[in-house]
């Protein structure tokens, strides 16, 4: 039977992150089979019961989707309102996934959902600088001049954002739109649709068309599928912060060592 270290697991059902789940078990909250285990170095198979403050952890097969999100659907799990809401395209998904960050109601494009918090906690992380490229179709003809901006940072009203990368794909003077592609790698709200308002030039129509190694290929609007085990081995190396970080399992590891990105932190050593 398979053994996974608690932390992972811990961190894995959402519960905490995996630094926070080694915090839990060093400061004793952390029971299996009723036993209080205060050791990092203990593995856990699907028979043992693990309670973090008392309370049993769910315990599921990690699940990872890529799901292309069409418009007029909001990236939560429910919706007072009753709109269509993500979860209402994956009926067949029988563990309890989360999307990845959000898109908002008018956005189409890439999203995955998963039930592996860590990964989640990652991926939304602006330390590890995972990209996301958008195609946008934009009110005006935007020149280079305007779109320099973009490259440069826009000042918004939570700050300046960081340097894009920004490419003109198409002009139409008929109805009077440019069409650009942007690759971001921060995540605040309505980023696009407010970077591309500062320099006058409103968004009309936005896609995201690919996150980290991961892109909308094959995938029709409403569909969604499996990440592949290539796929996910590449975004958590995509991910990876030195090599003590036990955030994967050697398994999965990829023998490529990818570049580590600009803001990364410096290699700590294992004592
Ligand atoms: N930027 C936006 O403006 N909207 C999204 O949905 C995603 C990024």
């Amino acid at each position: 039977m398979q053994e996974e270290r608690l932390q992972k697991v811990i961190s894995r059902a959402g519960v905490a992150s995996r630094r926070q789940a080694e915090e839990l078990i060093l400061a004793g909250k952390v029971k299996v089979n009723e036993q209080v285990v205060t050791e990092l170095g203990v593995k856990v198979s699907s028979r043992d019961k693990v309670k973090v403050d008392g309370k049993l952890i769910r315990r599921e097969n990690p699940v990872y989707l890529l799901f292309y999100k069409p418009k007029g659907v909001i990236t939560t799990t429910k919706d007072e309102r009753g709109r269509k809401t993500v979860l209402d395209y994956l009926p067949r998904v029988k563990e309890r996934v989360y999307p990845v960050g959000r898109l908002d109601y008018n956005t189409e494009g890439l999203l995955v959902l998963t039930n592996d918090g860590h990964l989640t906690n990652k991926m939304i992380h602006p330390r590890y600088e995972l990209k996301k490229v958008y195609r946008a179709r934009i009110e005006g003809m935007a020149t280079e001049e305007a779109l320099d901006k973009l490259r440069v940072g826009v000042e918004l009203e939570d700050g300046m954002t960081s340097p894009a990368l920004v490419q003109k794909l198409e002009y139409e003077p008929m109805r009077d739109y440019t069409v650009i592609e942007i690759t971001i790698h921060e995540g605040r709200n309505r980023q696009v649709r407010r970077m591309c308002e500062a320099i006058g030039h409103p968004v009309l129509q936005l896609k995201r068309t690919q996150v980290g190694n991961l892109t909308l290929e094959g995938l029709r609007r409403g569909q969604s599928r499996e990440l592949t085990k290539e796929e996910l081995r590449e975004l958590k190396a995509l991910l990876r912060q030195d090599k003590n970080d036990e955030s994967d399992d050697s398994a999965e590891k990829s023998t490529k060592t990818k570049k580590p990105m600009k803001s990364m932190q410096p290699k700590r050593t294992r004592k």
